[in-house]
């Protein structure tokens, strides 16, 4: 138990590394957190420093969850589930970053790639999701509506895949909602510009 608590401890601290921000000051000087949509993520950094940004910001946020989620199944997977969470909530409210970050979307893709290496070995739970995000882009050029269906289509289909009476499966479904509901809850201020009409489009599809 002692080194569960470890690995969740670790899983937020790495979780708290804004890759975002990182990036941002040190290679364009920019605080990207004054621009766009001010938020600490994949998305923001390839909207205010360029899609080469972006993509660099995408891979370590989906990486800082991996490699926590990796260290933590050495342990248990209990441990690895709970320490991808925790990832999640660093991200999401950074301890380096006054507790403003992202909004879990490429963090919770980290902990769907990271359980489908570590635990099932079975990659369908992030191609899944990553082809309703990729459907929902194409149509209405919204990436926070993608992110969030690509993150309730997650939660529904592992539920659907695992639900049964095995304790780790069940861990695996609640942490997942869970994250599900952070997502969703982290885009309230998207969910209110899609109504408005006012929510950025990507221009590039
Ligand atoms: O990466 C989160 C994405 O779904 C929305 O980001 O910057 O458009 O609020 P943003």
């Amino acid at each position: 138990i002692m080194m569960t608590v470890l690995c969740i401890i670790l899983g937020y601290l790495l979780g708290s590394i804004p890759f975002a921000l990182v990036i941002g000051k040190l290679f364009y000087k920019t605080d990207i957190r004054q621009y766009g949509s001010g938020n600490l993520g994949g998305t923001n950094a390839g909207r205010v420093l360029g899609k080469k940004a972006g993509i660099s910001v995408i891979v370590l946020d989906v990486l800082k969850v991996v490699l926590a989620a990796g260290l933590a199944s050495l342990v248990s997977e209990p441990a690895a589930i709970w320490t991808s969470l925790a990832c999640c909530i660093g991200h999401c409210y950074p301890i380096f970053a006054h507790f403003k970050g992202g909004k879990a979307v490429t963090t919770m893709f980290g902990f769907l790639i990271s359980t489908s290496i570590f635990i099932f070995q079975e990659f369908s739970y992030f191609l899944v999701p990553l082809f309703m995000f990729l459907i929902i882009l194409y149509l209405f050029k919204y990436v926070s509506l993608g992110s969030i269906c690509a993150s309730v289509c997650s939660s529904l289909y592992i539920t659907a895949q695992l639900l049964s009476l095995d304790v780790n499966n069940l861990f695996i479904i609640l942490a997942s909602w869970l994250m599900t509901l952070l997502v969703i809850y982290r885009h309230n201020a998207n969910i209110k510009r899609i109504q408005e009409g006012t929510e950025n489009k990507v221009s590039w599809l």
